[in-house]
């Protein structure tokens, strides 16, 4: 009979597809020693649960009351240097706000203290706001990468992380050669590795085409084949980089096809925005298996533009949502729900066509499980099916904080409370926060 650690009793959300949410009122969820959901069941049925797993003294019963459980928030793109600069130089659009902005202040990251007292402040930040898995890109700096994957290491969240590469259209002080970037990747690689923390791992980061070139491109592919890595990188996110790319790269057309033509386009790639891509670029997604990330936040903070996501949701691509701290100003998955929704009104309202607008559940979806598909770790996270491993916000909609964001009123339901939480709701909500059975917070 296998042992629970943990048992919850109380009101569940979680989705099993796009148009899958649920919700389990009054149901049983139990966790094993290692982590993992044992049973998730109606509480009515808590005879036979009984009888078929070891329920003993030793295990921590947690009556939710009032509060509830989500699956915890996966942000699939977000720079982790770029964090002080959370709302700041909004004004700019993305090549002088990477020139102006970006680039000096990354460049901070090869004094060590400086980059472990940032790298603190950010995943306790992402964590408060109940972020339990993060996809992070650090500096070009190996040491200071791996400060970031132990720190992730010692705070308890769950992620990849990767040592930014650019060897070309970069300022002479934050810049590598070909061969210093594919040196330090690999040592970045092993260190990550030889952490030994199954929730953590090392992806291969170019950091977009105009900051990488071909033969950097090619190198990072092999490292990406050799140690079964996921990629992450930028696609398409502006008009302007969007040229810049075909001047660079005149053989090909598309963006996306750089990637493809360098062997970087795999089920494990991960491209932040992709906001103009062509139809054909997208039949590249559907063919390779490769996911969005949709950072809706930091495409209207720096100007971007808006992301068709229901076409990309109909032809079948994986997203996921990302705060693209700091051009998004917001380290909350919440809020990258509500911009995802915000948007996609804003499409609707553009074309006349309500087909364009997504829900919360949807976006619900797009945060939690649709993320974990995004970042390759659907079988691990994402929702609460039996075997996952039990990574989970306890919201509490009441918390005992005068100043709490917004009331319950006697005659919301408990659907309406998750609605409240939903579009009100912020890190005073996050009342526990667990990882693989954890608890982190
Ligand atoms: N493109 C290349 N680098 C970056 C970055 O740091 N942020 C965003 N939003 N786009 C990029
Ligand atoms: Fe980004």
């Amino acid at each position: 009979m296998q042992t629970v650690q943990k048992l919850f009793v109380g009101s569940i959300f979680h989705t099993l597809g796009l148009n899958k949410f649920a919700h389990l009122p009054q149901h049983l969820l139990g966790i094993s020693p290692q982590g993992k959901v044992l049973f998730v069941s109606p509480k009515a049925k808590e005879n036979e649960i009984y009888r078929q797993f070891d329920i003993n003294g030793s295990t921590e019963i947690i009556d939710l009351g009032r509060k509830f459980l989500v699956p915890g928030f996966v942000d699939t793109h977000v720079h982790a240097p770029q964090y002080p600069n959370a709302g700041k130089g909004t004004h700019l659009s993305l090549i002088d706000w990477l020139n102006k902005l970006t680039f000096p202040f990354e460049s901070k990251f090869d004094d060590l203290r400086y980059s472990k007292s940032v790298y603190e402040k950010v995943v306790s930040r992402l964590l408060r706001n109940g972020t339990t898995t993060a996809c992070y890109f650090a500096t070009i700096y190996p040491n200071s990468s791996k400060q970031l994957a132990d720190i992730m290491n010692k705070q308890g969240q769950r992620g990849l992380v990767g040592k930014v590469n650019m060897n070309r259209n970069s300022p002479h002080y934050y810049i590598e050669s070909t061969e210093e970037s594919l040196l330090a990747t690999e040592e970045f690689i092993n260190y990550v590795k030889g952490l030994k923390n199954d929730t953590i791992e090392p992806v291969v980061t170019p950091r977009f085409v105009p900051t990488c070139d071909p033969e950097l491109l090619m190198g990072l592919s092999f490292l990406a084949v050799k140690h079964k890595l996921a990629i992450q990188s930028h696609v398409a996110e502006h008009v302007d980089e969007v040229s810049w790319v075909k001047e660079l790269e005149p053989d090909c057309v598309y963006d996306t096809l750089v990637y493809k033509k360098y062997d970087l386009l795999h089920p494990r790639t991960i491209l932040a925005h992709a906001i103009f891509l062509t139809p054909q670029e997208k039949k590249m997604f559907e063919q390779s298996k490769a996911a969005i990330s949709h950072c809706p936040n930091s495409n209207f903070t720096i100007s971007a533009g808006k992301l068709d996501l229901r076409d990309l949701l109909n032809r079948g691509i994986k997203v996921g949502l990302g705060s693209d701290i700091s051009g998004g100003y917001s380290p909350s998955l919440l809020q990258a729900q509500r911009d995802s929704i915000t948007c996609s009104k804003a499409l609707a309202f553009e074309t006349q066509n309500k087909e364009k607008e997504i829900n919360y559940q949807q976006a619900f979806y797009l945060a939690t499980l649709g993320g974990a598909q995004a970042l390759g770790l659907e079988h691990k996270i994402g929702n609460f099916e039996v075997g996952k491993e039990f990574d989970a916000i306890l919201v509490d909609p009441k918390p005992p904080i005068e100043n709490s964001s917004f009331d319950v009123f006697p005659q919301d339901s408990i659907d309406d409370i998750f609605q409240k939480w939903f579009y009100l709701g912020d890190d005073r909500n996050v009342s526990k926060l667990f990882v693989k059975g954890k608890q982190v917070l």
